[in-house]
């Protein structure tokens, strides 16, 4: 465990060196500051590395991940990403990558009570719950698991949309795309759920800030 642990240092010194053997530069300049294009919202799942599966280098993507990839209104810490990343950075593309065989969605399917984190699955039942019809019609359970999967990264993608933070930047004309995807850890790919949102007007009315 602890040879695990101290190669951890070394392979860090390894890369330092990489990196710089290239570029002498390269720690330099991103010291200087970053302007990343991109917002990711992921899943904390070990096996989706946001920067590895898009080739993105550091400095282009900033990054906020939980369990689910969720968007809940009343998280402070992805509040306080999104608003810095909007307003501060300037963000141009905002994607939230969701996974299959994500093990929070599936534990939202069940009954089973985990504990603490039961209040944070309750969030993905909501969405259970709006798409019920389409779910329960779904009797392969794998296949409901994926559609599940799915409709929960549209559910934030559209919960993103709904956030004062986002309409404020669009009413000001800022220039912000939401993307919703979907990360296979079996083979690598993400599909793009081809949607693609770039103002409220899709919104419930009732979601539709006059700002
Ligand atoms: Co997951």
């Amino acid at each position: 465990m602890e040879k695990y642990y101290n190669q951890l240092i070394e392979n860090n010194k390894e890369w330092v060196a990489s990196k710089t053997k290239v570029d002498p530069e390269y720690f330099k300049r991103l010291a200087n500051g970053q302007q990343p294009p991109i917002l990711w919202i992921g899943c904390a799942d070990s096996r989706v590395p946001a920067n590895e599966i898009i080739g993105a280098q550091p400095g282009e993507v900033f990054v906020h991940r939980n369990i689910a990839n969720m968007v809940i209104h009343t998280d402070m810490s992805m509040l306080s990403v999104l608003d810095y990343a909007v307003n501060v950075l300037k963000v141009k593309h905002i994607i939230v990558c969701g996974h299959y065989g994500c093990g929070g969605v599936a534990a939202a399917m069940t009954n089973k009570h985990f504990g603490l984190i039961d209040n944070w699955i309750r969030h993905i039942k909501d969405v259970y719950r709006f798409h019920h019809e389409e779910l329960n019609y779904i009797k392969d359970e794998k296949a409901r698991l994926n559609r599940f999967i799915e409709l929960n990264v549209v559910e934030q993608v559209n919960d993103l949309a709904k956030t004062s933070i986002i309409q404020s930047a669009w009413e000001k004309d800022q220039k912000i795309h939401i993307h919703g995807w979907v990360y296979d850890v079996a083979d690598g790919f993400v599909k793009d759920l081809g949607i693609n949102l770039t103002d409220n007007n899709s919104l419930q009315d009732v979601y539709q800030l006059e700002i």
